[in-house]
């Protein structure tokens, strides 16, 4: 018995669909497709009609070119490897003015996607002044050998967030750039700005968009809890085994350091084969695991195993549910375990037996 991390591909492909809708999206794909598997992600998605990829690694972009020859991809992070985005065809972010300024005569051929920084500060042209100069420097640049302007693009910080208003306010200031920018005149193959959370917020993508950019959506999780559970599905099981049951009495430590004192006599301990080595976030192990339907609360988690305080329902080779559709990834996001993200990047693929079915 070996903990297995498994997906329904099935379930994971309907999910894409209702997410996608009639939509044009720009799957994110990075990370490994959160961890789902690039190769098994890219497929999925060419297969409903998403043709469109975006990743932060070139060597992931390269892997996906060679999964779909046709496919857009687009990179959001710079890089300076030059000939292989030209060789691969790829399309790359513009990252600030000095970076164009510097690699003008290296960036030829090369397709970028301009980028305003916003409230994230992550990366971007400052202001509509920079992105200005930069347009009008490149409209006079008279070397016919020369980059593409194809695409606009900005990411926000803080469209998973309600409690502030700071997405109103990089979403106004973003729209008014995209309305000034285009009342001018100024043409792009592909606007693009919306994750996963404003895509729901805003109940499709902005006018005058192209693409919504959307990952953990398509992966099977909600960005923000009020979206209903119906409306977006996880296809991911992650699962171990009971080994054995065992009793303890009042008083007693079970796990290392103290990690779990009983409280009563005879408290029924089942000692299951995943543990943080496997993945599974300290954060994680604070609630409940699912054993035969029911949840019971995780005692004590190890590298290899940890303890689940079950009743008399409950004896070895049970199978012991961390996560599936009814014990959600997103549940325990919004319980403060760790973005939904973060719990998927966590899981260690190469302990896990991994499964598609
Ligand atoms: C630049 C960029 N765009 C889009 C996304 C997709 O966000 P989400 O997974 O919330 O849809 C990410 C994810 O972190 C990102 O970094």
């Amino acid at each position: 018995m070996t903990a297995i991390w498994s997906v329904d591909t099935a379930k994971f492909r309907k999910n894409a669909e209702n997410v996608k809708q009639d939509n044009q999206l720009m799957a994110v794909v990075k990370n490994n497709a959160y961890h789902y598997g690039l190769e098994f992600a890219v497929t999925q998605f060419l297969a409903i009609g998403i043709n469109t990829f975006s990743t932060t690694s070139l060597r992931e972009a390269i892997r996906i070119r060679k999964l779909a020859p046709d496919a857009t991809i687009f990179l959001m992070n710079a890089v300076y490897e030059f000939d292989k985005v030209r060789a691969y065809n790829i399309q790359m972010t513009l990252p600030s003015l000095s970076f164009y300024y510097e690699n003008l005569n290296e960036l030829y051929n090369i397709q970028v996607h301009v980028e305003y920084e916003n409230l994230l500060h992550r990366s971007g042209l400052k202001t509509i002044a920079e992105i200005k100069e930069l347009l009008s420097h490149h409209e006079q640049n008279q070397n016919t050998n020369k980059m593409n302007i194809v695409g606009l693009w900005t990411h926000f910080g803080y469209a998973d967030e309600f409690d502030v208003t700071d997405y109103k306010i990089e979403r106004e200031a973003w729209l008014d750039i995209v309305e000034a920018l285009l009342a001018e005149n100024y043409q792009f193959d592909m606007i693009h700005a919306q994750n996963s959370a404003s895509y729901y917020r805003e109940e499709g993508i902005f006018p005058n968009h192209t693409h919504a950019r959307v990952g953990i959506a398509l992966y099977g999780s909600r960005p923000y809890s009020t979206i209903d559970e119906t409306v977006i599905q996880q296809s991911l099981t992650v699962k171990g085994n009971i080994i054995q049951v065992r009793e303890v009495n009042q008083g007693d430590y079970c796990g290392y350091s103290f990690a779990f004192e009983a409280t009563r006599d005879q408290t029924k301990l089942a000692v299951v084969d995943i543990g943080y080595g496997d993945g599974i976030l300290k954060s994680r192990a604070k609630h409940e695991a699912m054993i035969n339907g029911k949840r019971f609360p995780i005692r004590a988690l190890m590298m290899s195993h940890m303890f689940v305080e079950v009743d008399d329902s409950v004896s070895a080779r049970d199978e012991v549910i961390l996560y599936n559709n009814d014990i959600r990834v997103d549940e325990y996001t919004f319980k403060g375990v760790g973005a939904n993200s973060e719990q998927l990047s966590a899981m260690n693929h190469d302990s896990l037996i991994k499964e598609y079915r």
